[in-house]
């Protein structure tokens, strides 16, 4: 037998690629809190999956001299590997080499694992930590960031895109995760910005730090470009494995079943007592829906942003459906500006993805005044009537309490194609409260009357008793069936065991013209 080649020149190629920017700089990595592109990959993938691609690919510059810091890799770990043993495409941005900023070969590896993903049906997900356009290659760094912007947009709505956001994401390394699905940013060691603090003072005079401007809890809570947190990097990946395990490989496929030991039928009688007497006293709807899905499975994205409105993914007999939900309890679930971006972004999500969408309605209508109305309410409110409208994967509703006017009409209304809508007993629908009806409707006869209060409360009480009810739009089928709150669980199975086979579509155009 002959002896074993050793393929020395080989191993120590691979060895000195794997140590990216070499000890020092991952010390420096790690004494920041943070870890590198291929720790972050070990806790991200299936143990022993990651097939890495690309490892010893280098950048071409020749300026400022470049050609001395050619480094195997170029500052981007890309390959594909498992998680939960589904095949997904991974690159991770080293920031141990070049701060990880974009050089033109770098974005060619990103580029060929996307372009991968794509033709195989797999997700892919992005790591990133970088300080943008690789400033010493210029218009091939720019070039690198248009190339990566092409296929987020293209292969939007195919295979689900993920990105996490590990170290600074300056400049054109902001816009690749914004044309993504979902941002996870970890607490205190992100930061997302278009232009740094620096910046910001040159040229606004304005002294902010980079975690006020784009730190994780900015764009958690106010930008709404964050759609999780989570205090550890660990924490950031594990959220990331989370999240896909409720979504398919691809737009062709159905989500992943994941069994669950919850009867489909379970009945949950404190249901029947969750919406006060009191139709202006508020109640948190987290407790109808974590009462309703399979139990623990209740996964809320951007929790922290328009609260007004609760989007999420959940199961149901194991199924993965997307919930959207007003909370009576904050704004009292009123439909604002960002509350119709956070639910119209999610449906379309759910609908590209073919995740059933399961809606719960409370809602007093669309927020007036001034702020609202300059702030284009009118073509932001429109984007939740359109995505419910061109939206073809099932579409179960039920409406807990109010839904007034336009809202009625948004809320995955039968007239938007809902597929069923219940109503709890104590459902309301009507063109508004019974306040506002009657000072409009009777604002003669309440300034006749000799005492205005009490015949207000009376108008309101018989108001509310032939309108604020839904028995009449249950007459005319725009409600299925009303339905005792304890059994909603077992009727949305059984609404999804039915709608298992549903087809529907759209007219054949290019594309529709969404009011952006
Ligand atoms: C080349 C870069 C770089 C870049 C960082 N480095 N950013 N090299 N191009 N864009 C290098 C640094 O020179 C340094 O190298 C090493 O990476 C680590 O960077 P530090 O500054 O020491 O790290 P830190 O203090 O943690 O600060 C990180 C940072 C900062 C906040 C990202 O480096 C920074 O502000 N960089 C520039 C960000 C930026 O403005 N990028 C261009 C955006 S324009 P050495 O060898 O010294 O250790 C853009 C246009 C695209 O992206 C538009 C498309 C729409």
């Amino acid at each position: 037998m002959s002896q074993p080649k050793t393929y020395t020149r080989l191993d120590e190629i691979r060895g000195e690629a794997v140590l990216g920017g070499g000890r020092a700089r991952i010390e420096a990595q790690h004494s920041k809190g943070k870890l590198t592109a291929r720790e972050r990959l070990d806790l991200l993938l299936d143990p022993g999956s990651f097939e890495e691609i690309d490892l010893l690919v280098k950048h071409r510059c020749t300026d400022f001299g470049m050609e001395e810091k050619r480094l195997a890799g170029d500052g981007v770990v890309t390959g594909y590997g498992n998680i939960d043993g589904r095949m997904t495409f991974v690159y991770a941005q080293d920031f141990t080499v070049f701060g990880g900023s974009l050089s033109e070969t770098n974005a060619q590896k990103i580029c060929k694992v996307m372009e991968l993903a794509a033709r195989m049906g797999c997700p892919i997900l992005g790591l990133n930590d970088s300080g943008g356009a690789r400033i010493q290659e210029g218009v091939g760094s720019l070039g690198g960031y248009a190339d990566i912007f092409l296929r987020n947009s293209i292969y939007s709505g195919v295979i689900p895109q993920i990105t996490g956001v590990f170290g600074p994401c300056a400049g054109g390394a902001v816009y690749s995760p914004a044309l993504t699905d979902y941002i996870v940013m970890v607490e205190k060691t992100s930061y997302m910005f278009i232009t740094g603090p620096k910046v910001v003072k040159t040229v606004t005079n304005e002294l902010v730090s980079a975690e006020f401007l784009g730190g994780a809890d900015a764009h958690a809570s106010k930008s709404g470009v964050a759609h999780f947190t989570a205090p550890t990097e660990q924490g950031a990946i594990a959220t990331m494995r989370r999240l896909l395990s409720y979504l398919p490989q691809n737009n062709m496929e159905d989500p992943p079943s994941h069994p669950s030991d919850d009867p489909p039928d379970r009945q949950d009688p404190s249901l029947d007592g969750l919406v006060p007497e009191n139709p202006n006293q508020p109640y948190d709807i987290r407790n109808a829906i974590t009462r309703i899905v399979d139990r623990e499975s209740f996964f809320e994205v951007q929790n922290r942003y328009a609260p007004n409105i609760i989007v999420g993914f959940a199961r149901m007999a194991g199924r993965t459906v997307g919930v959207v939900a007003n909370q009576p309890s904050f704004l009292a679930g009123v439909l604002d500006i960002k509350a119709s971006v956070k639910g119209a972004r999610f449906v379309r999500f759910c609908d590209a993805f073919n995740i059933p969408l399961l809606t719960f309605v409370d809602v007093p209508g669309f927020l007036p005044g001034t702020a609202q109305e300059h702030g284009g309410i009118i073509l932001h409110g429109a984007k939740l009537i359109y995505a419910y409208a061109e939206a073809t994967v099932p579409k179960i509703t039920v409406i807990t309490r109010k839904a007034y006017g336009g809202a009625y009409c948004v809320m995955s209304s039968k007239h938007l194609r809902g597929d069923i809508n219940y109503a709890w007993p104590t459902a309301e629908i009507a063109v508004m409260g019974p306040r506002g009806a009657v000072e409009i409707v009777f604002r003669n006869e309440l300034k006749a009357a000799s005492d205005m209060d009490a015949r207000q409360a009376e108008l309101e009480a018989s108001y509310r008793e032939k309108f604020a009810n839904p028995y009449i739009a249950a007459e005319r089928g725009y409600i299925d069936q009303v339905i005792h709150p304890r059994e909603t669980r077992a009727r949305v199975n059984r609404a999804l065991d039915m709608l298992n086979t549903k087809k529907d579509s759209n007219p054949v155009r290019k594309h529709g013209n969404m009011p952006l």
